[in-house]
């Protein structure tokens, strides 16, 4: 053999040996892709320490994505930090990367109880809160209007424990304005890009349990109140942040669920889709599976309606997910919920999703 080829041959066999897990599968196409095909997306959450210091992620991100939306960087608490100082930097490193692959991005979101920045809460009175609220809408909103492809406007309202009208969270936007933060929320959201995809997004409403169904009809009131005033909603994300260890999917009252949402002209997404294993077992080819089955009985029950625009999931690989901070497995084990394993390599959840987008009948092309 020629020295050359028989070094080149050493070389592929080198580079072989050292390939990342994930590298027998570049040539297969990404969940996105799977999900072109039927007419709908799939993307990830990506925090910025990633975006920033994990070039390998961000490269499955790329492969596996048509959209991205970031963790936390347009929270206010990260975005508005001081009262009269914004600070764009997590949120456009994202948009830029996101831009320069050709990657849509979703906005989450204006308005939330948590992470808020301390500054916020004591500024809010009668006489200040609408123009705070406004002025940071057009601020933020403005800024990405034409690049991003939906707002979260209002994220999780509701919280009946709280024992407000139509089940309204007692959040700072609501002592401060009343029910009509949502009204104003969405219509500046429309006034400073009237393109994006206006969402309300709400958790807790995947399970056949008593207070979760009472959820699921207080989040319908909540969007047919909404239509009724001719607040400018125009989609429902439903989080999807699972727990393996819960009781199996009611497929029929989920399905129902999505259909209630649809039949009001209104549209479907999934937003934040992970699944947590804190109550199953240590073995990881069980948790897998389990953690895949449960998954693909939700979206099987979810995306067969054409309302159901796309799927994100809640991070990308294990690497890197909110699951261990909120829900740590009590041996200290890191969670299994997201399509990818920490080597980047596709798991069960992954196969689950893929076989979901690809037994849903492709949507009917958009008119005009
Ligand atoms: C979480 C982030 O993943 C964490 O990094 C952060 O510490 C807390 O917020 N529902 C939401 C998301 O709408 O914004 C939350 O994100 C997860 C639950």
């Amino acid at each position: 053999m020629p020295e050359l080829s028989r070094r080149a041959l050493l070389a592929s066999s080198i580079a072989a040996a050292s390939l990342p897990a994930w590298a027998d599968q570049p040539s297969q196409p990404g969940l996105h892709a799977h999900a072109r095909i039927k007419g709908m997306f799939f993307g990830t959450a990506v925090a910025s320490e990633p975006l920033t210091k994990d070039p390998a992620l961000m490269d499955r991100v790329f492969a596996e994505c048509g959209i991205v939306v970031s963790e936390n960087a347009f929270k206010w608490f990260d975005i508005h930090p001081e009262k009269e100082k914004y600070d764009f930097t997590g949120a456009d490193a994202l948009m830029n990367w996101a831009t320069a692959r050709k990657i849509a991005v979703r906005g989450h979101t204006l308005v939330w109880h948590e992470a808020n920045p301390d500054w916020l809460e004591p500024a809010l009175t009668k006489a200040t809160a609408e123009k705070i609220l406004r002025d940071h809408i057009k601020t933020v909103v403005g800024r990405y209007a034409g690049r991003m492809v939906h707002w979260d406007v209002v994220n999780e309202p509701l919280h009946e424990e709280d024992k407000k009208p139509l089940a309204l969270r007692d959040s700072v936007w609501l002592r401060a304005l009343g029910p009509a933060y949502l009204d104003i929320a969405f219509h500046a959201t429309e006034a400073a890009d009237p393109h994006a995809l206006r969402v309300m997004n709400e958790f807790n409403v995947d399970y056949e349990i008593d207070w979760q169904l009472r959820k699921r009809d207080q989040l319908l009131a909540l969007c047919a109140d909404l239509l009724h005033r001719k607040v400018p909603l125009q989609a429902v994300g439903l989080q999807a942040h699972l727990d393996a260890g819960e009781i199996a999917i009611d497929q029929k009252g989920l399905s129902q669920f999505v259909a209630d949402i649809a039949s009001m002209g209104l549209k479907v997404i999934v937003t934040e889709l992970d699944v947590r294993d804190q109550r199953l077992p240590a073995s990881v080819s069980a948790r897998d599976t389990a953690v895949a089955a449960h998954a693909r009985a939700w979206l099987d029950a979810v995306l067969p309606n054409p309302a159901v625009l796309g799927v994100l999931s809640w991070g990308l690989s294990d690497r890197a997910s909110w699951l261990n901070d909120k829900f740590a497995r009590p041996d200290g084990l890191k969670q299994r919920g997201l399509p990818l394993d920490e080597d980047l390599g596709r798991k069960k959840l992954w196969t689950a999703l893929a076989n979901s987008i690809d037994s849903t009948a492709p949507r009917p092309a958009p008119k005009g």
